[in-house]
């Protein structure tokens, strides 16, 4: 193929990208989004903060614009994302208890229901374990309301939209190390008492060096009976940018149950990593030698 859409799906894949509502005006950057990629997902629009800003008060406004540009350019569409510790509105994070759990699991419902039979796979619960040795839950008000409530999440999110794949997604867990160990064994966990969870959703925001076990962490995962799914890919800029971006596409391709690659954000100046020129289109939205060096690996 000659786009990374069209060459991913060749393989059975998508090739997708972060999408901010208020750049779709930018014809530059719209034109590289409907061109070049086949996935698109939100990168701020479908959050908690966005999506239900007073409790009980949805506002779907900006999510729709994603959604309609998906719809409208045939692109697939992924959710993100539906709970997080993170751009949560003000009224979530002054909760606690059961109070935060039921206002959580209703957001769910909520959001899930509104997109049902749209999206491919939702980020059901993002970042919820801890970086370090640990390998445990990282602590939030929504870890407070009990340990059960990312599976009250996912059943949640299975009863509002049964034709999506569910994900957990989340950082740092791009090689085996103890974080990604613990969601390795909570997703272990989760198949063996039926709890409804599809894939796995490894952000990939790296840095200048890939894990060596990077292929070998999706593998095991794939192991487990889910999907696994490249979901935030950007890769600090340095000399082995195209190399790394490279590496990765060949390690998702490698792997039968990777089944696709989202990077974040279209131009370098769009990237959320300030200064860091992480993306595949330079400011001008050319293509950067990890573009070139991506397709060639599809
Ligand atoms: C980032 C967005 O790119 C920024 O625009 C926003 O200010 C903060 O969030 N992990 C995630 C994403 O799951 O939602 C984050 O996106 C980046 C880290």
């Amino acid at each position: 193929g000659t786009t990374l859409g069209a060459s991913a799906a060749e393989k059975g894949r998508y090739f997708g990208v972060a999408i901010a509502a208020g750049r779709l005006s930018d014809s530059t950057y719209s034109t590289i989004a409907r061109t070049e990629f086949n996935s698109i997902v939100a990168e701020n629009e479908m959050k908690w903060d966005a999506t239900e800003p007073q409790q009980g008060q949805f506002n779907f406004t900006n999510a729709d614009r994603i959604a309609n540009f998906a719809a409208t350019n045939g692109k697939l569409l992924r959710g993100h994302a539906l709970l997080w510790h993170a751009q949560q509105p003000g009224w979530a994070q002054n909760l606690s208890g059961t109070a935060l759990r039921n206002a959580a699991i209703n957001h769910v419902t909520r959001v899930a229901t509104q997109y049902r039979g749209k999206i491919h796979s939702w980020d059901v619960v993002n970042e919820a374990f801890a970086d370090g040795s640990g390998g445990g839950r990282r602590d939030s008000n929504l870890q407070r309301t009990g340990n059960d409530w990312i599976e009250a999440a996912f059943r949640a999110a299975r009863a509002a939209d049964p034709g999506a794949k569910l994900c957990y997604n989340d950082y740092n867990t791009d090689g085996i190390n103890a974080k990604s160990t613990g969601i390795y064994n909570m997703v272990r966990d989760f198949k063996a008492r039926g709890v409804p969870i599809d894939c796995v959703g490894l952000q990939s925001h790296l840095g200048t060096s890939l894990d060596s076990t990077y292929q070998q962490n999706i593998q095991r995962f794939a192991d487990l009976g889910v999907d696994v799914q490249i979901t935030e890919l950007d890769v600090q800029q340095g000399n082995n940018q195209a190399n790394i971006f490279a590496s990765v596409t060949r390690a998702c391709l490698a792997v039968a149950r990777c089944t696709g690659i989202t990077v974040w954000g279209v131009r370098d100046s769009d990237s959320w990593r300030t200064g860091q020129n992480p993306l595949l289109f330079d400011a001008s939205g050319n293509k950067k030698a990890a573009y070139t060096s991506v397709l060639n690996a599809l």
